[in-house]
């Protein structure tokens, strides 16, 4: 037993070579997760982004991304992010717990550089659905950095909230058909985050007015690029849902 499953842990991880991805929209299958480059807005940008799997399996992930944007102002070009396989589908009711870690840094980084490092998590009333589509009743980002000025989407509402052992300023908006909360790191860059991300599903229910019965859809972890030229690395990444 002990030995078979020493073996069984040592084949989850994907040992080769590491890959790298190039186009607007190319996805690469990480382990548990999807590395994708979604460079949903170069139209309005003149530059280019690479991102390269370096490791990954069911659990952990660990991914690199390079860009150089210019022109389009501050208005975002990408979101090169790791979306969970197995982390969703469940409803805020039945969630007991969502530990996350997540070890990132900015290896090289312009001056200039505009942008944040954040999650990106979806619910819906639907037990599932695609980010920014009629199935998205809210979007919850989780800004664990944020670069040369860049601010949430709409206004800040809330100042100063303890959650999960690190202190919030909590902004609301709207986009669409769906709600926006985004919760910015009152205490600047969190290189290293560990925490339960049940703990700002409970407080969006409790003091926000979020119906238990959304269903958490889709939780993505990334870098959104406006303006600037940066290596960002995930050193380390995981998400999982525990149901009651
Ligand atoms: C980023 O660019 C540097 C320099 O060109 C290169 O060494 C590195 O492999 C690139 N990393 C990624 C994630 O593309
Ligand atoms: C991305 O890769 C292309 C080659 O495929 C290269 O021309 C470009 O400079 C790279 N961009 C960055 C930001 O590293
Ligand atoms: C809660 O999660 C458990 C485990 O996945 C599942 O068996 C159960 O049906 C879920 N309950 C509801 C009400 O969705």
């Amino acid at each position: 037993m002990y030995f078979s499953a020493l073996v069984t842990l040592s084949c989850l991880f994907s040992l080769g070579a590491s890959q790298t991805i190039t186009i607007q929209n190319d996805c690469l299958p990480a382990g548990g997760y999807t590395l994708c480059q979604n460079l949903w807005n170069i139209a309005a940008a003149v530059g280019s982004q690479n991102s390269t799997l370096m490791s990954s399996s069911t659990e952990t992930v660990s991914w690199a991304t390079n860009y150089t944007w210019a022109d389009g102002g501050d208005s975002v070009k990408s979101y090169a992010n790791v979306e969970s396989l197995d982390a969703k589908g469940v409803q805020l009711s039945n969630i007991s717990s969502a530990p996350t870690s997540w070890s990132w840094n900015f290896e090289t980084q312009s001056s200039g550089t505009q942008g944040d490092v954040a999650y990106d998590i979806w619910f819906g009333q639907a037990s599932s659905g695609r980010p920014s589509t009629t199935e998205s009743s809210y979007e919850i980002m989780i800004w664990l950095s944020a670069i040369g000025g860049m601010q949430p989407i709409g206004s800040q509402s809330t100042t100063g909230i303890d959650i999960a052992g690190h202190t919030w300023n909590l902004w609301k908006g709207s986009n669409e058909n769906w709600e926006v909360f985004s919760f910015g790191s009152a205490g600047g860059d969190i290189n290293s985050f560990d925490v339960d991300l049940n703990a700002f599903f409970t407080y969006l229910v409790s003091e926000q007015g979020v119906a238990e019965s959304q269903y958490v859809q889709v939780i993505q972890a990334g870098t959104e690029a406006a303006v600037g030229s940066a290596t960002f690395v995930t050193t380390s990444y995981s998400v999982s849902i525990v149901p009651k």
